[in-house]
């Protein structure tokens, strides 16, 4: 089996953060979304992975992955000139993908405890398809599906106004090559792309098989600021480890599981985890609280954050407090005004607050 993983778009909901960086790039507890889906597929066993990437941010894609090598794998890229749809994509990729198998897996998607068991159901039961389901309060905002009791999926809506159940479909799919005959027969939807749910819909048009797998863990999609930070609260709850390489004095007080990078200097600060902090950072009489991810070279003086991203080489220099913010590379807070206390921000790089 193959797999082919998402990684093009335009990142538009992420944005001012996407306007310089791909949104699968994006990182949860100080590692790219991207490199979290990478791991999931290397748990399958799958080791000839194809990655679409896009005109705009495909180099930054192929920086940050190499040839595979950290996965075992060998990584194929496919380039989609124009976001499409996901269908689309899949069409861009079939001389990669020929007649074989594949997991395909949207590379701001993750959900809790990998993705073996679905390739798995899918080599046991040998259907044309099988997809991920999870119950969410908005279905209207994604691909829906309705089943029957043993899991057989009966029809699919793309982002339905009226939506026949409550059952969200996870970017994660196996497909037989069945697959590509659907696509070869439908048509762009009301928002021009060629919708891989249209595509598995028209599988059941066919007459083939599609089985569906609910999921009770997380499911987490990365599309949005909010969702960034969701993400890095649950990444950290569930993996954070209390380790340090770097130094911390004596009037610091750290407790829970807080990672510290190589050459991070902690100074009369507090720490409360799980927290990850990168390498070669400046904490100084600074207050870090649960659920915050901080970059590599970045320097925090006075300030007092919790519940935020903030990305490598940024400067946060001044008394302020910080909550729910995703702060982009090299962005700087300073302060001069002394009345503000309480900010929730969303930069792109390199952006720059004074106060
Ligand atoms: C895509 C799919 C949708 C699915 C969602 C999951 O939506 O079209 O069916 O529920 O991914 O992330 P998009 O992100 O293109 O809006």
């Amino acid at each position: 089996m193959k797999a082919l993983v998402l990684a093009g778009g335009s990142g538009t909901r992420l944005r001012p953060l996407t306007h310089t960086m791909a949104k699968q790039l994006v990182p949860v507890a100080n590692k790219p979304i991207l490199h979290f889906v990478m791991d999931q597929i290397a748990g399958t066993g799958i080791t000839d992975i194809g990655v679409i990437i896009s005109p705009e941010t495909g180099n930054q894609i192929r920086q940050s992955l190499g040839g595979g090598e950290k996965w075992g794998a060998k990584i194929t890229y496919i380039l989609q000139d124009k976001p499409a749809g996901l269908a689309h994509a899949v069409k861009t990729a079939q001389p990669f993908l020929r007649e074989d198998p594949f997991l395909m897996f949207l590379g701001d998607n993750l959900i809790q405890g990998g993705v073996k068991q679905v390739v798995d159901q899918f080599g046991a039961e040998s259907p044309q398809a099988v997809i991920l389901l999870k119950e969410v309060a908005n279905p209207r905002a994604f691909g829906v599906a309705v089943v029957d009791d043993d899991l057989r999926v009966l029809k699919l809506v793309e982002k339905p106004k009226d939506p026949p159940s409550n059952l969200a479909l996870v970017g994660i799919y196996v497909f037989s090559p069945e697959i590509h005959r659907a696509i070869e027969r439908i048509k762009p939807s009301w928002r021009g792309e060629l919708e891989i749910t249209d595509a598995i819909q028209e599988l059941l048009h066919m007459d083939r098989r599609v089985l569906a797998r609910k999921l009770t863990g997380w499911w987490l999609d990365t599309g949005k600021k909010d969702d960034i930070l969701e993400a890095n609260r649950v990444v950290l709850d569930e993996y954070a480890t209390a380790g340090s390489l770097g130094e911390a004095d004596e009037s610091s007080v750290i407790s829970g599981r807080v990672q510290i990078g190589t050459g991070t200097k902690v100074t009369a600060s507090t720490i409360r985890g799980p927290v990850v902090i990168g390498d070669n950072c400046e904490i100084k009489n600074a207050f870090i609280g649960p659920y915050t991810a901080i970059g590599s070279n970045t320097c925090l003086s006075g300030a007092a954050v919790e519940h935020s991203v903030i990305l490598e080489n940024c400067r946060i220099d001044c008394a302020v407090r910080l909550e729910d913010s995703l702060i982009g590379t090299g962005a700087r807070v300073a302060r001069r005004n002394s009345s503000l206390k309480s900010l929730r921000l969303f930069l792109g790089d390199d952006a720059e607050v004074i106060m």
